[in-house]
């Protein structure tokens, strides 16, 4: 895994920017693989000024999100097909039906996983996917547990997860507890992986990705040691606890 580390918030954004804009450059037909949550908003927001000032041209591309909360539609402000639209989407020259966020209200998980992994790979397989990683080590919503899963398909959220993410909603209670994520090896097939982390609360996880040289279902992201092409692109803080 090669590591970027940068001073702050802003320059890893800009730098997981260039690297999307250098593969947009070489490929204009790229398919995207995208993240929700806080860490990528930097990025998505320097991709939109790049379209805006520079003509960053996204008309060919399409993208596949990672995951949806079951039973949030996608106008629910909570939703990630809303937080997609709202930070990237609407603002840059995308196809909206070249965009694909999971359906998080699909009656048969199982059977629109596998659709969802076909998708992908009629569309070509993903060319980079942008990652961030829960501080339990999860990416996408494949939690840590004995097992993980290898295709697209429904999944629980960890307790720790939805502590997590409860700052998102009116209180913890309201929180999905389930979500429709793509597997480890839907992840795993991308060509090129970009895996952000920013702030101190990464830097356990971090040390333990990165100090461990082992791979383990009990920190899911340390599958992506075993991948080919992965950059982790992190802030000081977060990769304050490296090393030590
Ligand atoms: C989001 C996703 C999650 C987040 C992770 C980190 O689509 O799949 O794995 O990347 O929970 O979230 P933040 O960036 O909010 O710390």
């Amino acid at each position: 895994m090669k590591t970027i580390v940068t001073k702050s918030y802003d320059e890893m954004s800009k730098t997981a920017a260039d690297m999307f804009e250098t593969e947009i450059g070489n490929n204009p037909e790229l398919v995207l693989g995208l993240a929700t949550g806080s860490t990528p908003i930097g990025t998505y927001k320097e991709l939109v000024r790049r379209h805006i000032e520079k003509g960053l041209d996204f008309s060919r591309t399409k993208s596949f999100n990672l995951d949806e909360y079951v039973g949030l539609s996608g106008d629910n402000p909570n939703s990630y097909r809303h937080f997609m639209n709202e930070h990237l989407f609407n603002h840059i020259n995308i196809e909206k039906e070249n965009t694909h966020v999971p359906d998080g209200l699909t009656e048969n998980p199982e059977a629109y996983g596998k659709k969802y992994d076909q998708m992908i790979l009629e569309s070509g397989g993903i060319g980079i996917q942008l990652l961030g990683i829960g501080s339990n080590g999860h990416i996408a919503f494949n939690e840590p547990d004995e097992e993980l899963p290898v295709e697209t398909g429904l999944v629980e959220l960890s307790e720790q997860t939805v502590e997590d993410n409860a700052r998102f909603f009116q209180s913890v209670e309201h929180v999905p507890t389930q979500a429709i994520s793509m597997g480890m090896g839907s992840i795993m097939k991308a060509e090129k992986i970009i895996i952000l982390a920013s702030g101190e609360g990464k830097s356990e996880v971090l040390s333990e990705l990165l100090n461990r040289g082992k791979v383990t279902s009990r920190i899911p992201a340390t599958f992506l040691l075993l991948h080919p092409d992965v950059t982790l692109i992190c802030d000081e803080e977060a990769y304050s606890g490296v090393n030590r």
